[in-house]
């Protein structure tokens, strides 16, 4: 089972309009708008297009559309009446005309049963839309014997969210961690190793020890050229497979590795495939031979390249005068190893917008060389510039933030917020743990990936605003209401069979609510379509914005004490229930207590 493709009352509402309308059901799901104004309706639908073929005045056609829809439903209503009660009812609505737009207002309790059962189904948030096909997603990607930048906590952060829409789309999902673990840089490191430094060191602290001696590198190079050619004999006794240069650059992986894991595990970010750069050495000759094959590689000043002259780009660099290969040889090979071997339909890249070019370019080669590439959707998701506490974190100079700092301040803060806020949380520290981490992956996600983003801390932990925390909050508020509903005994399973109280759902605060639990699987389909993770967390606040202002509008418990009280719970539940499930889907977790 799945969620329908458009929300349920725009199915609902275009199943009865089609016959009076002559437009098909889809079309009209797409055509039905929601008012500006909550008070006009719960959907409207402009009469313009309709105008050109059942030949009348715009405002015309909504009212006569309006008197059949009531005059129908009155039908319906008197024929319904004698009847038993049905477990569950259909869909009623009451419409009115507003200049050229018909408005439609759900009636009765038949379209608050079905919003709530969705919200309560197994399905919640499962599409099919991506039934069949398989995605692979390349996401953050760190250098290794570097730092992790804020760049790669971004793709790490956007990209696992996709990776979780897509497989909640119903998305065959391979990740890959596309690890920079090649180039003549090791050579460098290998030699300063053997120079000045000691594995002991490395094991300490891998990252600051291999930046320390990279930087070192640098400096005495300067006054010795005959280092370079020591780091460049070094980088061609790894590419030979010399035991040593070998054992030393698996060595500087795995210590890197156990960084970035400890990071990855904060995060609670996973892998299906950690291939590196270094996987595709033994694949760039035959992606090189296709290209020679097809005639697309062209001297150029002793390099090899691809020339994009009709795309309007400089030429794609394939082999370098002295014949070694560049990222974009590797990225090529990749690219045709992740279609053919891993059986990509879709191939995602989650880098940052300075590698633009970098990929129009691979893309561009991939479809001179094989038309049928042009089938295969590439996408690059590029993303802005976050700087933390106005520090931009860079590698190259000694001054560096590390990732590992930022997430320590951030749970430092959250538990500060939760210390004042409830001193007697039980396991105050992981809860400060998951609300600091939600801070930061929120705060990440909740604008437009595109923006640069100006993190403070500050603002991004605290329980009310935009930010990680007040979701997360919400839903541990809903929560300790249906804990202290079960406590007192109240909205029972018995009760939340009484259908009485669902009227009660149809007050405005209620019905927001409602109508926001429906919108859910379009919030994860525009998140989808446009590869932008903020679309849902939009969403997400205001649900629970739409949440709040329900369990502000008036007593739930002991409303009265029967089918009122058990429907205002199920719909705490539905709203929880969406909550941490859009939560799971960004990469936050929802504790049930903050
Ligand atoms: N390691 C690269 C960097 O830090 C990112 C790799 C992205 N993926 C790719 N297939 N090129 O810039």
């Amino acid at each position: 089972m799945t969620m329908p493709a458009a929300t349920l009352l725009k199915q609902a509402a275009a199943a009865l309009l089609a016959p009076l309308t002559g437009v098909g059901e889809a079309e009209l799901a797409a055509r039905l708008e929601c008012p500006p104004d909550e008070t006009l309706g719960d959907l409207s639908l402009p009469c313009f297009a309709l105008a050109k073929t059942l030949r009348r005045a715009p405002a015309a056609i909504a009212s006569e559309l309006a008197a059949q829809v009531n005059g129908q439903e009155e039908a319906c209503a008197a024929e319904a009446a004698g009847g038993e009660a049905d477990p569950a009812p259909p869909i009623r609505w009451r419409a009115e005309a507003a200049g050229g737009f018909l408005n439609l207002r759900a009636a009765g309790r038949g379209w608050i049963e079905a919003l709530l059962r969705q919200a309560e189904s197994p399905a919640l948030g499962r599409l099919e839309d991506g039934a069949g096909k398989r995605v692979v997603i390349d996401y953050s990607s760190p250098n290794i014997a570097k730092p992790m930048s804020v760049g790669h906590l971004r793709s790490t952060v956007i990209g696992r969210a996709l990776a979780n829409l897509h497989r909640t789309a119903g998305w065959d999902v391979q990740t890959v961690n596309h690890l920079g673990d090649w180039g003549t840089q090791f050579g460098k490191l290998i030699a300063a190793t053997k120079r000045w430094g000691s594995r002991e060191a490395i094991e300490a602290d891998p990252i600051g020890e291999s930046l320390r001696l990279y930087v070192r590198f640098h400096e005495e190079a300067e006054r010795d050229p005959a280092l370079v050619d020591e780091g460049r004999a070094w980088f061609l006794r790894l590419e030979q497979g010399d035991a040593e240069a070998r054992e030393l650059w698996a060595f500087f992986i795995r210590e890197s590795l156990k960084e970035f894991q400890r990071i990855y595990g904060r995060l609670g970010v996973e892998f299906d495939h950690l291939l590196g750069e270094s996987f595709y050495n033994d694949k760039m000759e035959a992606a090189a031979q296709r290209l020679r094959e097809a005639g697309l590689l062209e001297e150029s000043d002793g390099a090899l390249v691809v020339r994009l002259d009709e795309q309007g780009m400089p030429p794609c660099l394939v082999f370098k005068s002295d014949g070694s290969t560049i990222y974009g040889t590797r990225d090529l090979a990749t690219a045709l190893y992740r279609r053919e071997a891993m059986g990509g339909d879709k191939l995602l890249y989650v880098v940052g917008a300075e590698q633009t070019l970098h990929f129009r370019q691979v893309f561009a080669v991939l479809e001179k060389l094989d038309p049928t590439w042009e089938q295969v959707e590439k996408v690059h998701v590029p993303f802005g510039l976050m700087r933390i506490e106005g520090r931009k974190m860079s590698t190259r100079r000694g001054k560096v933030v590390f990732l590992d700092e930022v997430l320590d301040e951030a749970v430092r803060r959250a538990l500060a917020v939760i210390e004042a806020k409830t001193p007697d949380l039980p396991d105050k520290e992981a809860v400060a743990e998951a609300v600091g981490i939600g801070a930061i992956v929120f705060g990440d996600l909740r604008s437009r990936r595109m923006l640069e983003i100006d993190f403070s801390l500050e603002e991004m932990v605290s329980l009310d605003g935009e930010t990680g925390p007040y979701v997360q909050y919400t839903y541990a508020r809903a929560c300790s209401l249906l804990r202290r509903a079960a406590e007192a005994g109240t909205g029972s399973g018995a009760e939340r069979g009484d259908a009485s109280g669902l009227e009660a759902l149809g007050s405005p605060a209620a019905r927001a609510c409602l109508l926001k639990l429906d919108a859910y699987g379009e919030a994860i389909r525009g998140a989808l379509r446009e590869h932008e993770p903020s679309v849902l967390a939009r969403y997400l606040l205001e649900l629970a914005k739409a949440f709040n202002r329900f369990y502000n509008s008036g007593r739930i418990l002991g409303a009265d004490g029967g089918g009122e009280t058990a429907a205002k719970l199920r719909l705490t539940a539905a709203c929880a229930a969406v909550l941490s499930h859009g939560l799971g889907l960004l990469g936050l977790s929802a504790p049930s207590r903050i």
